[in-house]
């Protein structure tokens, strides 16, 4: 095991499927305490037990993070286990699909609720701890479509865009106080959040099957191929780590060159 997070407690929100299960697991078995955070609590409890398996230190924690109960208690009972917060990734989110026209008002706020509300409130409760400690790691989970223009879904890339500005605005109010806050904007991972954007029909990509879709999406890419759930915990583990001291206020992209076309 190495030792990137030694003696860190992270808090992990999405942690039962995708890019946060994937990033959990990294950031236990680089010597973090993980709180495994998931609205599907089953889900978070498989992977905290793969963890522990594994002979990592995790958590499982049932909570909707668009719930400011739910994620007060979150923070609590982390502080209560472990005695501080030392990693916030904020990476629980949905997919939305739908043009302007066609998001009707409930699909916009669920989305927005989760992708952005929810993620606020993580930080809202998680920053007085790491203040009070005059230091800590938040990494929030934008995405390209935060960026650039993705076709046919529009909550979600306002969602996304909101992220990156509440990374940066939170980047200078709380900079002085040593905690960092940074942005990942990830490219096309085929999770199940991605799978259910193509299967309505939305994004780049139009074909038949999974296989067919994930290779019309990986020419897309300059380094063609898709991103994998690894590829972006790493970089998370990377702005987690006391490694990125010096960076705070970043976004960085994680999409195998695509924003570069
Ligand atoms: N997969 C991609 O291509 C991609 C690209 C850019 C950004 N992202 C972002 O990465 C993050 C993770 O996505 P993923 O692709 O791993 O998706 P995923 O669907 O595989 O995993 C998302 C996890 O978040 C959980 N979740 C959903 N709503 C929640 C809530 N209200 N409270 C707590 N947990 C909740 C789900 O139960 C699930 O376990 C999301 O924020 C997503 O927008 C993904």
């Amino acid at each position: 095991m190495s030792a990137r997070l030694n003696g860190k407690v992270a808090i992990v929100t999405g942690a039962g499927a995708g890019i946060g299960a994937a990033a959990a697991t990294r950031f236990a078995a680089e010597g973090a305490r993980v709180m495994c955070a998931d609205v599907a609590s089953a889900r978070a409890e498989d992977t905290a037990a793969r963890i522990r398996q594994h002979g990592g230190q995790a958590l499982a924690v049932g909570v909707d993070v668009g719930d400011a109960a739910q994620v007060r208690t979150l923070v609590e009972q982390t502080v209560s286990e472990h005695g501080r917060i030392d990693v916030l990734y904020a990476n629980a989110g949905v997919g939305g699909v739908g043009t302007a026209i066609d998001t009707d008002e409930e699909e916009w706020h669920r989305v927005m609720r989760i992708n952005l509300t929810g993620l606020w409130l993580c930080c809202k409760y998680v920053l007085p701890h790491m203040v009070a400690a005059g230091s800590g790691s938040i990494v929030n989970q934008a995405s390209i479509g935060g960026l650039r223009g993705v076709p046919a879904v529009a909550a979600y890339a306002a969602a996304k865009a909101g992220v990156i500005g509440l990374t940066r605005q939170m980047a200078l109010d709380y900079g002085p106080s040593g905690v960092r806050v940074n942005a990942i904007a990830p490219g096309t991972v085929p999770t199940q959040l991605v799978q259910g954007i193509w299967a309505a029909g939305a994004g780049l990509v139009a074909a038949d099957t999974l296989d067919e879709q994930v290779a019309r999406a990986a020419a897309l890419y300059p380094l063609r191929r898709v991103g994998t759930p690894d590829d972006v915990a790493n970089v998370a583990l990377f702005l987690a780590s006391d490694e990125a001291d010096w960076v705070t206020g970043a976004v960085y992209v994680v999409d195998g060159g695509k924003t570069a076309v």
